[in-house]
């Protein structure tokens, strides 16, 4: 009998989902799926993804189930088919996703998932990338997912390349010099009805608040490099608030327009600026979905729970430190 590449049973990986604090949206290069603008993210530990992927000899198709379904996914081939052009392979591919939070509903599930699936495929077919690599293969799967190669804080260039290599995500700072909370409060478990790529291929084309975007980027990237440096959280934060509200702005001004708030959203960003007045630092972030994302010192975190999980239309809450870079599990687990 033969033996798949990798092992019988392939290689595994796990990657952790990461928020954005300077947002992601908009492409430079739809094709090799590079951004227009750089960002900035936290990757969580309390999200994550385990992927296990085997080439299976005298397999006919690439299989992939996502959560115990068999699933399509023209990225994830795309992935599978980029690994086999270095490694020099023609075995399909048989992938095995899970994630532990609800997926497609704005909890960055496409970012943990691919780089999950780029550690995994590129060890289970043999190959040793660089995490730089394996950052750049991530992003050929979905921009964010190129940020979750890397624990703790996160940068996302945009690189100047039109074959797009130098795009890739670069640790900022590690997670135990400035630990940090994130509370996410889930208002909806319903999977979100414009993708990322589509609404901000939409944005692209149609907002009059588009060249703005992109032109004030580099100096929210700036200011936000400076409050890490610096760990002013009070600065953090409102600069996450102001580019999550930037984004929305842009969102909310394309045609047809991208509405991901539902009313609970509201209510959460409310209540996180009435807790603010009563003078607890936190401040939100929205991702594309109806989940508000709260962020936190770890010892306000409790009480940021209560009062969002007390927030009309919050159905749970789940709170998250910050949490480590992709990793392999073993190839023969
Ligand atoms: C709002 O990384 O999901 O979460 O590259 O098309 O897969 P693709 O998009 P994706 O977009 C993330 C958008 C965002 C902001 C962010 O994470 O930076």
């Amino acid at each position: 009998m033969d033996t798949p590449v990798g092992g019988p049973t392939g290689a595994a990986a796990r990657a952790h989902s990461n928020i954005a604090l300077i947002k992601y949206w908009g492409k430079r290069d739809e094709a090799l799926n590079v951004p227009a603008v750089g960002s900035i993210s936290i990757t969580l530990d309390a999200l994550s993804t385990d992927t296990r992927v085997t080439f299976v000899p005298g397999l006919r198709h690439d299989e992939f189930w996502l959560n115990d379904q068999r699933t399509q996914s023209k990225r994830v081939l795309g992935v599978l088919n980029l690994v086999r052009e270095r490694a020099g392979l023609s075995f399909r591919a048989r992938v095995t996703s899970t994630n532990n939070f609800p997926t497609g509903a704005g909890l960055a599930s496409s970012a943990s998932g691919f780089a999950a699936l780029a550690v995994a495929a590129s060890a289970a077919a043999g190959l040793t990338p660089s995490t730089r690599e394996l950052s750049i293969l991530a992003r050929r799967g979905s921009g964010s997912a190129a940020r979750s190669i890397y624990g703790g804080y996160v940068e996302m260039h945009t690189g100047t390349r039109p074959d797009g290599m130098d795009a890739f995500a670069e640790p900022v700072l590690d997670t135990d010099p400035w630990p940090l909370s994130v509370v996410v409060a889930i208002t909806s478990h319903t999977a979100k009805t414009v993708s990322s790529t589509l609404g901000m291929a939409g944005s692209r084309a149609t907002s009059p608040f588009y060249p703005a975007w992109v032109d004030t980027a580099k100096n929210d990237l700036a200011d936000m490099r400076a409050a890490i440096a610096t760990l002013d959280f009070p600065r953090l934060g409102e600069l996450a608030e102001y580019s999550c509200l930037k984004l929305h702005a842009l969102m909310l001004t394309s045609r047809p327009p991208l509405i991901y708030w539902n009313a609970g959203t509201v209510a959460a960003m409310h209540t996180v600026h009435e807790l603010r007045q009563q003078g607890i630092a936190v401040y939100f972030t929205i991702d594309a979905g109806p989940q508000v994302k709260a962020l936190c010192a770890p010892a306000d975190a409790a009480l940021v729970a209560r009062a969002l999980a007390e927030t009309p239309g919050v159905q749970e809450t789940r709170t998250s430190a910050l949490g480590p870079g992709a990793y392999l599990m073993g190839a023969q687990e």
